[in-house]
């Protein structure tokens, strides 16, 4: 893997993925880092990075449906290797305006796999990114394994779904050197303050109030970001082609814990008389549709055949991340205030 596509790289998980394999000795190729830059990248997440590794890391802003565009980077930097993150992410964005979702995961997705089917002397990996939640909801008792049946239940799941029959087809039709990752919650710095973990903290910190949908009770495996990049590069590098593995934390918690746990850490570190006990801003709020009860990841696949286990606990997590989004508050200002997409405009036009 010299010249590694890596799609969605300016959003959460892509951009520490660059910054994780830019960090070690048996990675020694390039990173062609592709985002179109939506609402929820922060380009500027890796302004550190262009300007350390100039000659190993390079940035194009570029639309994965874009399927000319593509292929000309494609061949300009010879691509060797992909490792698709590009997705619109959030479920709730998906309940209420799914055609972004149908058309990057799913389209987008086909895209790159038909560049990747039309040079198959040269392509020796496709890892495709994707959820747990194309499994469905659990009920009190049992774990998601790799065989476990697919169902799908909000839009954005459905649509990660479909990206991932279709890569899993071009394996099986085609032949094409794939492996697919199915992970639970990610958490840790550079997450947009529209997932739960971050939102909670921003909000905790300014004393506004703290949403928790329905009882608070679902159940999310939350797993520390750079474990999840860890993960993936060892699936990349010695999984097996052709194969799905669960990525999980082993750290099953109802969104209310997680959600008292951020106050009471808050409480400690950022006491503020004029907030009070954060605890009490806690609103219960009208539940999310089709909310998923429980998601829980059986990762023993990815611990027997490639030895990964999470290298972080959720106590030790959580507070790595909370002090994260306390010492960036200009990153957190630049993401709420809309600063990015201006600097985007002025940059991309
Ligand atoms: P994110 O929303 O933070 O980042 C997504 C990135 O993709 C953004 O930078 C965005 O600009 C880019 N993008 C979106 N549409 C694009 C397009 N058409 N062309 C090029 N770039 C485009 O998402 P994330 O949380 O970092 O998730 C990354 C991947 O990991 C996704 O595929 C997601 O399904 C998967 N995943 C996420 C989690 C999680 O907890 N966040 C867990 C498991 C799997
Ligand atoms: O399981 C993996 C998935 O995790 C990824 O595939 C998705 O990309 C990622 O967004 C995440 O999906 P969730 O829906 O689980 O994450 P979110 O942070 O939106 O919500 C976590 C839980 O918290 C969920 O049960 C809904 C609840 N929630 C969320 C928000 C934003 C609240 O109670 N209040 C909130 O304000």
């Amino acid at each position: 893997m010299q010249n590694l596509l890596i799609t969605g790289g300016c959003g959460f998980i892509g951009s520490n993925f660059v910054r994780f394999m830019l960090g070690r000795d048996d990675f020694t190729g390039r990173i062609i880092n592709v985002d179109c830059l939506t609402y929820a990248a922060n380009p500027k997440s890796l302004t550190d990075i262009e300007n350390d590794f100039p000659d190993r890391y390079v940035f194009i802003r570029a639309d994965i449906c874009d399927g000319p565009q593509m292929a000309e980077i494609f061949d300009r930097y010879g691509v060797d290797a992909i490792c698709h993150f590009a997705a619109e992410s959030h479920v709730d964005r998906s309940i209420v305006d799914p055609g972004a979702f149908i058309q990057t995961n799913i389209v987008g997705t086909f895209n790159l796999l038909e560049l990747a089917r039309f040079h198959p002397d040269r392509l020796t990996l496709f890892h495709h990114v994707s959820t747990d939640e194309v499994f469905g909801s659990l009920s009190a008792e049992g774990y998601f394994t790799e065989t476990t049946a697919y169902r799908p239940n909000s839009p954005y799941a459905a649509s990660k779904a479909a990206s991932d029959h279709l890569v899993r087809a071009y394996h099986k039709t085609y032949g094409l050197p794939i492996t697919i990752s199915n992970c639970s919650n990610n958490y840790g710095p550079y997450q947009f303050p529209e997932k739960l973990i971050p939102l909670i903290i921003l909000n905790a910190l300014e004393g506004k109030a703290l949403p928790v949908y329905g009882d608070g009770k679902n159940v999310r495996d939350w797993l520390y970001v750079t474990d999840h990049c860890d993960a993936i590069w060892k699936i990349m590098r010695d999984g097996q082609r052709g194969a799905t593995y669960n990525i999980g934390g082993n750290t099953e918690k109802p969104n209310i814990e997680v959600v008292e746990t951020i106050c009471d850490i808050l409480d400690e570190t950022a006491a503020d008389k004029d907030i009070g006990p954060r605890r009490e801003l806690i609103d219960f709020v009208t539940d999310r549709p089709g909310h998923d009860r429980r998601y829980a990841i059986d990762a023993t696949k990815l611990k027997r055949e490639l030895g990964w286990v999470p290298a972080e606990s959720f106590e030790t997590g959580i507070r790595n991340t909370i002090a994260w989004y306390l010492d960036n508050m200009q990153w957190v200002q630049r993401v709420q205030s809309g600063e990015y997409q201006t600097w985007i405009k002025q940059h991309y036009g």
